[in-house]
């Protein structure tokens, strides 16, 4: 049977542009190419969910515009089911400008409708949270909401896990209610910044996604790390948001923090080679066939050489 998993997040248009390096404070430069693709942070862990064989409810909103309409036919297409996605009035659907550079993105999001997620939009779907095995949320809608979120899962015992970004300060609750937290390195160092926190604190709870640094968590005694996969890099947007679907899918079939860990590394490690947040997200078998050969982990081949 699927896991049934709730996203409660963003849905974003990404405008993405590349150009050969990052424009400084009052310069204009040439970019290479343009490109209008889905993303948002929920949206993306969502489609890597169901690529991977969830039954995935998504908890969002979108404005009454075309970048509305689009970004509800392409969760469409993506079997998401979309009974929990209202749209709002007068507001634009939430954009992303992307920049790729230098091997790498950044960002800005204007939240646009996924600002109107609040904690009452939330609790209309309390149902949804309680029927999920698992739900997960990042920082793409008021924290207000993602608190509530997890409030509602603490209630129901829904396995709650929280990508805390784009990094803000999480309060008490959530610290405490999230069963597992998944920032990248930077946002940790950001979170540091406001209150310390190490992987100690947190043990088999909090995993640190590193990009080609791999991943680290503490296992209770000593602190496990996961290197990352020999890929060839064509975009790295998204990766995070693989890590994290495949992650819950992981969790919701009962894997535990290591072995969820090595699936969602390999996942995100195949996200990278395609361009745009969600096109190179992998469905179940291509994971099997990167990982796998005749039914024996491969991984291990791979350790050995170095
Ligand atoms: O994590 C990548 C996502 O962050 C992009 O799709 C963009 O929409 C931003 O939300």
């Amino acid at each position: 049977m699927k896991p049934v998993i709730s996203v409660v997040g963003s849905i974003n248009m990404d405008l993405v542009v590349s150009a050969y390096k990052r424009p400084s404070a009052g310069e204009t430069i040439l970019g290479k190419d343009f490109q209008t693709v889905p993303g948002g942070k929920g949206a993306n862990q969502a489609v890597a969910l169901s690529r991977l064989g969830a039954e995935v409810n998504m908890i969002g909103r979108v404005g009454e515009d075309e970048l509305g309409s689009n970004l509800m036919r392409f969760l469409e297409k993506e079997n998401i089911v979309l009974n929990s996605v209202e749209s709002v009035t007068d507001v634009s659907s939430g954009v992303a400008v992307i920049t790729l550079a230098e091997q790498d993105n950044s960002i800005i999001v204007v939240q646009g409708a996924n600002e109107y997620v609040t904690p009452g939009y939330v609790q209309k779907f309390e149902e949804q949270i309680a029927k999920s095995d698992v739900v997960l949320a990042q920082l793409e809608i008021p924290i207000e909401s993602v608190e509530e979120t997890a409030r509602l899962c603490h209630k129901h015992n829904t396995t709650f896990i929280l990508d805390p970004a784009p990094a803000q300060e999480l309060s008490p609750l959530l610290l405490d209610y999230a069963d597992y937290m998944t920032p990248n390195q930077s946002e940790l160092t950001h979170l540091s910044a406001i209150g310390e926190m190490t992987l100690e604190q947190y043990p088999n709870k909090l995993i640190v996604t590193g990009g080609k640094d791999g991943i680290a968590y503490f296992d209770g005694s000593s602190i496990k790390r996961i290197p990352s996969l020999p890929v060839t890099v064509l975009d790295t947007t998204g990766a995070g948001d693989t890590f994290n679907g495949a992650f819950g899918y992981a969790i919701s079939k009962k894997k535990d923090v290591h072995a969820a860990c090595k699936f969602a590394n390999a996942a995100a490690a195949l996200s990278v080679k395609k361009m745009g947040a969600q096109g190179g997200m992998p469905t179940i078998d291509e994971v099997r066939d990167f990982l796998c050969i005749n039914g024996k982990e491969r991984v291990a081949e791979w350790y050995c050489k170095s």
